[in-house]
């Protein structure tokens, strides 16, 4: 996709930019936004991004202005610190975030100086900086008041996902169908029923989450390597347990490898990431998370690797409608990484659960 200068310069203009431009350069991977960097005559930048129509966008970008405030009024308590920076969204003089063009819709952030992204956390560190970020984060946005909309209601419904993996066995002829996973995925089946049934019955709360806590979404100073903000806010919402966010965050990070690797053998979940993480998390969580979510931060890494991998296993099953590939067979070569992940996680959970009763 390009773009011209023109649409940029309109886009200028509606958000009453005054500066200069000087450069527009694809940014990103562009797996669900199309982003760009400008550059300004005066060396000033934004990212400028054309919004994935997966969303509600009207909604997503009242979410966004309500978590930007929420922060900045942190902030001002001194609540958001750390030297942690605030994704800001540009408006114009009527409060407008977003505009629309033809039929796209486009926004720009300021960009966040000095900062760099990695799809893989090396140091413990890092992971212990990264943990109480999102802690902090989760802590910030715990007194959150009121309805954020829900921009994509059926995210993390497992019980539907598992409904779609079934239809899509029925649907998919026998040579196609990879039955070690499936077989895997029935056999967990009791286990969703368990977790849906606590929040049903409310014995876990629904909180407000990022939902997409992956490491790419994370900005890192680029010179001292520390977690400087949580970028990303589509999918943030307020209908769902904080296991979301804790399970994909150990999920992404603590894997020894990237989410495409096709040599399974190697597959190994990183216990000591899995402590830094922790660690880092329950400096912060500890204030916050009841008893319960305590108990079941292990059961919720489980619950997420299983729940990504049963969605890129239908996904595969259904012609890779979902997830962009670059070959037929990534979605399920990404269904069976975490497949493997899952199994060296499933040999490590007791280890696991005595690293989170260290710092509980
Ligand atoms: N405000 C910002 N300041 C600096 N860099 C940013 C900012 N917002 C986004 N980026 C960069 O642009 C990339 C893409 O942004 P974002 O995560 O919002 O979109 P996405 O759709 O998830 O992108 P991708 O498809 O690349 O994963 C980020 O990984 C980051 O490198
Ligand atoms: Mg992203």
């Amino acid at each position: 996709m390009s773009i011209s200068i023109e649409l940029v310069q309109y886009i200028f203009d509606f958000f009453q930019i005054k500066e200069e431009i000087l450069s527009v350069k694809a940014y990103g991977k562009w797996q669900l936004n199309y982003t760009f960097l400008i550059t300004c005559t005066n060396n000033k930048r934004y990212i400028l991004q054309k919004i994935n129509t997966l969303f509600n966008i009207a909604w997503v970008m009242k979410n966004i202005d309500t978590i930007h405030n929420h922060l900045l009024k942190k902030q001002a308590e001194g609540l958001w610190d750390n030297g942690y920076k605030i994704l800001t969204p540009i408006k114009n003089e009527k409060g407008e975030n977003y505009v629309e063009f033809e039929d796209n819709s486009w926004r720009i952030y300021d960009y966040i100086e000095d900062t760099l992204t990695q799809d893989y956390v090396y140091y413990s560190f890092q992971a212990e900086k990264v943990g109480e970020l999102i802690g902090q984060f989760h802590l910030c946005l715990s007194d959150l008041e009121g309805k954020l909309y829900n921009p994509l209601p059926w995210f993390h419904n497992t019980p539907n996902y598992y409904k779609n993996f079934q239809e899509a066995i029925k649907n998919t002829k026998v040579s196609k169908r990879d039955y070690q996973i499936e077989k895997w995925i029935e056999s967990q089946k009791s286990s969703i029923d368990y977790f849906f049934h606590l929040i049903e019955t409310k014995q876990i709360q629904v909180r407000t989450t990022h939902n997409d806590t992956k490491a790419n979404n994370i900005l890192f100073d680029k010179n001292t390597w520390n977690p400087v903000v949580i970028i990303d806010w589509d999918t943030i919402s307020n209908e769902l347990p904080l296991w979301v966010d804790i399970g994909d965050m150990c999920r992404s990070m603590c894997s020894n490898t990237l989410e495409e690797w096709d040599d399974f053998a190697l597959v190994d979940f990183r216990e000591d990431i899995f402590e830094s993480l922790m660690k880092g998390y329950l400096k912060k969580g500890n204030d916050f998370l009841t008893e319960i979510e305590k108990k079941h931060i292990v059961f919720s890494v489980w619950f997420i690797i299983f729940e990504l991998s049963m969605r890129f296993y239908t996904d595969y099953l259904d012609g890779n409608k979902y997830f962009i590939v670059r070959y037929p067979l990534q979605n399920l070569e990404k269904a069976k990484k975490l497949y493997f992940l899952w199994k060296s996680f499933e040999g490590k959970k007791e280890l696991l659960q005595k690293i989170i009763d260290k710092y509980i």
